[in-house]
């Protein structure tokens, strides 16, 4: 769970921490020296990915009590049981389905997922597109551990599928993750804000956005600009329709689930969000320098589910659902799942009640986490987006 307003003082890492994330910034600013300012997005993408030194690339634990941060998933098994309900429906169709999921974490949601579709409906096959070297092993543990069996079923992909498949294609918090650009507010329009070096460490310098990306942005701000003040940043991500085309070409008939923390446009862009959405998370703690401490810090920006929403359209995808997580939740069966839960012991009940407040309520997970499905040649009704649909809010 990331959205957070545990903006504190920040534990201080270990001296061994320090120099790994000394040597990712000696390695951000050879490539300014040698390039000049850097996109945020390149910035972004190399504080996650560099090779051996990126959040993500370097093998350090992120999720759950030791990490940075804790996601559905990791609070226990609630979030993939009703996830499954929904799997399951939409994988009903003719020949089986196959079920892909991006950015798998620590495999949780997998493991889980197995387990509860195992006895009736399982997919023919589980595919995970990981771009974590870390991270795979990680999920190649949990798995052989939780679902022996299924280990020939499960494949790890570093390129989308290429063979056309139908079922569904999953990302939990995995929009938030990809690399966004930075604009600011000037008298005469929006910058893009770039990333430069100079003796204190890593500033922004604004400059122009190239003509395309400008035209862009400018189409993206067109009902919110002049709300917009002087000053006022915020993030986009203009690489979102080709990454979605990318990972959902060849799904020939299914649905594409998106759950992550975001908003509508018109209220991602509110005059009042006036640094953006952008949130780094260091030991379960939130604040909002993407300079502190590269590598060792989790960067993440909330999602513009229009934009989401847009970049189907032009994916060939329509958009059957959009929700808050609790509504999501609800559809998907989750009272019946609490029912069941009656029964254990008072320790395991008190447990799996927080596990179900921390993924439903509004403060929580329950409102600011939002689930869009995308659908391509389907004619179900979502179950999940039974109770609640937000689609008019886009
Ligand atoms: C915040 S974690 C979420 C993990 C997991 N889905 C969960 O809910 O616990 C983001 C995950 O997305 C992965 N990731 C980020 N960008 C990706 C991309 N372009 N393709 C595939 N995986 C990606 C990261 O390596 C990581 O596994």
């Amino acid at each position: 769970m990331r959205p957070s307003d545990s903006r504190a003082i920040l534990p201080e890492p270990s001296e061994e921490l320090k120099c790994l994330s000394a040597a990712l910034s000696a390695r951000i600013e050879e490539k300014i020296r040698l390039g000049g300012p850097m996109p945020f997005s390149d910035y972004m993408e190399t504080v996650l990915y560099e090779p051996g030194l990126g959040y993500y690339s370097a093998g350090l634990e992120k999720f759950g009590a030791g990490g940075d941060f804790v996601t559905a998933p990791q609070l226990g098994d609630v979030f993939a049981r009703c996830l499954a309900n929904q799997v399951a429906q939409a994988g009903e169709l003719p020949g089986g389905y196959e079920i892909v999921e991006s950015g798998a974490g620590t495999g949780a949601l997998a493991a889980d997922l197995l387990k509860t579709l195992e006895p009736q409906c399982p997919p023919l096959r589980y595919s995970i597109l990981e771009r974590s070297a870390h991270l795979r092993q990680v999920q190649k543990e949990t798995l052989a551990q939780a679902v022996p069996d299924w280990m020939d079923r499960i494949r790890w992909l570093d390129t989308p599928p290429e063979q056309g498949w139908q079922g569904v294609f999953l990302a939990n918090e995995v929009l938030d993750a990809l690399a966004v650009e930075r604009f600011c507010i000037f008298e005469n329009g929006a910058r893009r804000l770039l990333v430069d070096s100079g003796p204190d460490g890593f500033d922004w310098r604004a400059q122009p956005f190239p003509r395309p990306m400008q035209q862009r942005l400018d189409a993206v701000l067109e009902d919110f600009r002049s709300s917009l003040p002087v000053g006022y940043r915020s993030e986009i991500n203009l690489y979102l329709p080709e990454w979605l085309e990318a990972v959902t070409a060849s799904l020939t008939r299914g649905v594409a689930l998106f759950i992550d923390y975001g908003y509508p446009r018109r209220e991602y862009y509110l005059p009042g969000r006036s640094d953006g959405t952008l949130i780094c998370h260091y030991r379960h703690r939130a604040h909002g320098d993407p300079f502190k401490w590269p590598g060792l810090t989790d960067l993440s920006a909330s999602v513009d589910f229009t934009a989401l929403a847009e970049a189907a359209s032009q994916c060939g995808l329509d958009v059957s659902g959009y929700t808050t997580q609790t509504m999501f939740l609800l559809g998907c069966g989750l009272e019946d799942i609490i029912a069941g839960h009656q029964s254990l012991p008072d320790a395991q009940l008190l447990s799996k009640n927080n596990e179900v407040r921390r993924l439903t309520l509004p403060g929580e997970m329950g409102e600011r986490f939002q689930v869009m499905a995308l659908g391509r040649d389907l004619d179900t009704e979502l179950r999940g987006f039974s109770l609640s649909d937000l689609r008019r809010r886009l």
